[in-house]
């Protein structure tokens, strides 16, 4: 059995939890959060033995293996290095950490210590991105020629919607670019097998002055009436992306967390030489496949239908859609595969290396739009 402390009991730390109780093998035996209410709530919602509020009382414990770092950006880099260096095996949530500087030291760690990385870029693992990304590889799309896309939400919209991601201290020196650009970026990447090498970035803060609450919220939290103080923005609610990829091809990104109406909508599109291929998160069972000469076609995610290798990521029978949960499971199961010596990825599972290129891509982006111009990644 491999031993689990799951790091951070916010919204993301219960996405682990429920995942893991999937996979066979491994066990979630401690959660830890600073916020001891919230690991306890967790604890007894998944009958869990152990609540720890300080990270260091499971890195001590020689029966813990891995550590899932659930805790906002701020936290990654020194949770992840201490449990490194005791020798636990990491799989960290996105981004890797607050910069690239910390991002590659980590790579350094792990690679020192023999340690198995994985990072939560979840959305690589709906069935039909595994699909597009093989069918890229087998030339089925001809040369990549452009890309684009989008993500946005609207949990931010409103002045009195806040997170801890709309602080410098917390986030680094971007909100969104780094927290959805990340997993957008890896989308394309993983897709094209290219990489994103130049890039020009431009910010906006659309909500200017929020209502802090003076207590704790966590992500997506409805915030009901509670004591507020104002806060001047300091990071990015809107980013909008031109970039270069490896091979020349150019592309455009836009996000925002406050487009009413739009709960967590992300999209991309590669065009190639042959024929394209879409993928919206709202219909996320379908991968749009355009033709020029001959009408285009919708796969829905299939067994049957998928590459051998792909297939296993979409387990149920035509029809039966999958959903957020599988695809962060079906990560974890490879990340767990992996550390068995048994790496069945279809194509490639994300790890620090990953995160490392994303933090690269996060820190252009920046740098760009401070410059107001073009930056090599
Ligand atoms: N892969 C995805 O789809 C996805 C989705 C959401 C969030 N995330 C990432 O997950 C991370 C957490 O985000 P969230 O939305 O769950 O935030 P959150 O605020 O809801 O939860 C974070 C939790 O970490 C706890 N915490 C803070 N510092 C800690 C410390 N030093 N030790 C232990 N616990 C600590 C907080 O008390 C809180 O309960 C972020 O890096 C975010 O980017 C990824």
């Amino acid at each position: 059995m491999i031993n689990i402390a799951v790091v951070g009991t916010g919204y993301i730390g219960p996405v682990h939890i429920e995942c893991l109780s999937r996979i066979s093998g491994v066990k979630v035996v401690a959660v830890v959060d600073a916020n001891l209410e919230l690991a306890r709530k967790t604890a007894a919602r998944y009958n869990i033995e152990k609540t720890l509020e300080d990270y260091r009382d499971v890195l001590k414990d020689p029966d813990i293996h891995v550590i899932h770092n659930c805790t906002p950006n701020k936290y990654h880099y020194g949770i992840t290095k201490e449990a490194m260096e005791k020798g636990k095996h990491v799989l960290s949530e996105k981004p890797l950490a607050m910069n690239q500087e910390e991002a590659r030291e980590l790579v350094e760690i792990a690679k020192k210590n023999k340690i198995v990385t994985g990072i939560d870029f979840c959305y690589r693992y709906y069935p039909v991105v595994q699909e597009m990304a093989v069918r890229i590889r087998r030339g089925e799309l001809g040369d990549v020629r452009m890309a684009s896309g989008s993500y946005f939400q609207d949990w931010l919209s409103k002045e009195t919607d806040f997170s801890w991601r709309l602080q410098r201290s917390e986030s680094g020196e971007s909100n969104i670019t780094a927290d959805l650009g990340s997993h957008w970026f890896d989308l394309v990447q993983f897709a094209t097998g290219l990489k994103v090498a130049e890039v020009i970035g431009d910010f906006a803060s659309l909500v200017p002055v929020r209502k802090k609450p003076k207590r704790q919220v966590v992500a997506f939290e409805d915030v009901k009436e509670t004591a507020t103080e104002n806060f001047k923005a300091e990071l990015e609610d809107y980013s909008a992306v031109l970039f270069r990829l490896s091979n020349g091809a150019p592309g455009s990104f836009t996000t925002s967390q406050a487009c009413a109406g739009r709960k967590s909508d992300t999209e991309f599109q590669v065009y190639g030489s042959t024929c394209s291929y879409a993928w919206n998160h709202k219909h996320s069972t379908e991968l749009w496949i355009g033709y020029r000469d001959k009408p285009n076609e919708v796969l829905i995610e299939n067994p049957v239908l998928q590459d051998a290798s792909t297939a296993k990521y979409a387990p149920l029978p035509a029809g039966h859609p999958t959903g957020y949960y599988e695809a962060v499971m079906h990560l974890f199961q490879d990340y767990y595969d992996a550390l068995n010596g048994n790496d069945r990825s279809a194509v490639a599972r994300p790890t620090f290396e990953t995160g490392y290129e994303e933090m690269k891509i996060v820190d252009a982006v920046v740098a760009s739009n401070k410059k107001r111009q073009w930056v090599s990644v």
